[in-house]
This record gives structure tokens, sequence and C-alpha cells, in this order.
């Protein structure tokens, strides 16, 4: 259906939102003539003056509740269905995606590839591969709205979000913030190039990155002296690493926590916060001294050694 309304679908799952929509419309725009026919009819049929029959019917009651009540309800709860499962579709990122971090900031966005590269107010992506973004913003709260994906996910300071998609056409299409973040919140806009994936490699080499995600972490972790304490050597004991990343966590409090990206980075700018059983916190805050970006990029390290075996514990340790 090629209808101007909306606009063109770049991805199988904008495709299904699309006929999830339709699906609505055509649902309302049925249940619309049900009930607005038989009103017309009637206010002609039974205008005042009109000789109509307006005798009481004998009309079997129950049976007409009940059907108008079960056959909507079933209908709803079919659109339900197709709704949760689209939504489940949305919201969960299949695995196997490329990772790309994404800062908002008043007023631009900030996109930090895997392998070093950045850019900003652009995302260049290639075509087939599946997309994850890792959110978050700097400021205030923005909105990564990619129409034609027909993907919208809030960008929060403090936490991460994430959105995923799969480009299937090449071509460029609208980046917005679709969430009043201050003056010039309308010019937040940028675009997604969708490029064949010989023409990405092209573009990753041309941007001639220094370091990759994970080597501008490492740097950070030595830089930070976080290398000090947590490394086998060290004198002062404090949680390994090695292998932590997604994996559950107990905590002093008693609690287990998952080591996602949010506990990585509450653990950075917060340590006292969350204090692993079996340990003292003697980290301290690192809130004020390091961006954004260089907190995806110690969590990209973080990640990076998330199966190191014991031999990796030396490139953890740094140099002497
Ligand atoms: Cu950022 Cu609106």
């Amino acid at each position: 259906m090629n209808f101007p309304i909306l606009p063109r679908a770049a991805s199988r799952v904008a495709e299904q939102t699309d006929e999830l929509y339709w699906g609505l419309i055509i649902l309302s725009v049925v249940i619309c003539v049900i009930v607005f026919v038989p009103i017309i009819y009637f206010i002609f049929k039974y205008r005042e003056g009109k000789p109509a029959d307006r005798r009481p019917l004998k009309l079997p009651q129950n049976t007409i509740e009940m059907t108008w009540t079960l056959i909507p309800t079933l209908i709803m709860m079919c659109y339900y269905v197709w709704g949760a499962k689209q939504y489940f579709v949305v919201e969960r990122p299949p695995s196997g995606a490329m990772e790309v971090n994404v800062v908002g900031k008043q007023w631009m966005w900030k996109i930090q590839h895997p392998e070093g590269n950045r850019e900003i107010d652009e995302l260049h992506v290639p075509a087939g591969r599946l997309v994850k973004l890792v959110m978050t913003s700097q400021d205030v709260i923005h909105s990564f709205f990619l129409p034609e994906f027909r993907i919208k996910q809030d960008v929060v300071p403090g936490k991460y979000t994430t959105e995923w998609f799969k480009a299937d056409r090449l071509g460029t299409y609208h980046l917005f913030c679709s969430e009043y973040c201050g003056t010039s919140h309308s010019g937040m806009v940028g675009r997604v190039v969708v490029m064949s994936p010989a023409d990405y490699e092209n573009w990753l080499i041309r941007g001639q990155p220094g370091s990759s995600l994970v080597q501008s972490g490492e740097r950070l972790y030595r830089e930070l002296g976080c290398s000090g304490c947590h490394s086998g050597s060290s004198v002062v004991r404090s949680p390994p690493l090695e292998g932590l990343y997604n994996k559950p966590v107990p905590l002093m409090s008693g609690e287990v926590v998952a080591a996602d990206e949010a506990y990585l980075r509450d653990s950075i700018l917060f340590p006292a916060r969350q204090i692993v059983g079996g340990y003292t916190n003697d980290m301290p805050s690192f809130q004020s001294r390091v961006s954004e970006e260089e907190l995806l990029e110690l969590i990209a390290y973080i990640k990076s050694v998330a199966n190191a075996a014991p031999g990796l514990r030396n490139s953890l340790e740094g140099p002497k």
C-alpha cells in the first residue's frame, strides 16, 4: 500500500508496524460504519411526523447483548495479541546486533561506532545488519526517532535505553529528536545513511579512527587508575572485572543485580551505592572525571573482557 500519509517503510519491522496500524484503521472504519449507518438511517426513518411502525419489538435481548459484547471482545483480543507481539519485536533487540552508542545533548546527537568512528547528527549503518543503539543523554531527556524505521525511544540522562533496527533498503533517512528539549529542539535533526556492507567497510576505513572503542576504554582504564586496583596483583582487594558483564553480582545488601551497562555505569559514577558482597568500598566516584562518551568506552572495554580467561589478567593489569 503506497499511501503518502506515512513515510516509506525502510525495514521489515516498519512494514509490520504499518500492517498493525492499517489493521487498526480498517477495524475503526468498519466499527464506525456499523454504528453510524444505522444511526443515519434511523434519523430519517423515525423522523417526527414520519409514518413508521413505532410499536415495541419483541427481541431476544440476551442473545443480542451477548453477541455485541462477545464478538467485539474477541476481535479486540486478537488486536491485543497482534499489538503485543509487535511490541515485543520492537522492544527486544535480537542477539548478534552491532552496537552503536548514542549520546544526546542540547542540541546534537553524538554517535560512536564500535570500531571507534565518531559522527555527529549522522548514523552510517550497513544494510541487512542488526543495529542496536545504546543511548544516553548528558543533559536533558531527548528522544531518538527514526520515522522510516518506525522506532522511537527516549534518551534519558543517568540511564541507558536501547532501540534496534535492521535497514533493508539503501538510502538516507530522517533522524529526529522527538522530545522537546529546549530552544533548538527543532534543529536536533540528523540522518541515517544506509550503505551496502562493502561501502560501509570503506566508510569505516576512510574515517580512520585512532583506536576502537575497546582500545579507548582500555587506555582510560589505565589513565584513570582503574587498573591499579582492579588487577590480580593489586594490594587493594577489589572485585575482578573479567567475565563480569551480564553476570549476576551478589551485593552486600543481600540483593543480586545483573552487571549490565547500567550497573557498570553506576559502579563507576557512584561506587558507594551498590557494594559487592565481601568487599569494602575504597573507590572514589568518577562522576566529574568522565564524560558520557568515556563511560561508554570504559563499559565497552569491561564488556570486552567479559569472557576473559585468567590469562587475560595480564592485559587488565597493564604495563608495570
Ligand atoms: Cu533533543 Cu529535542
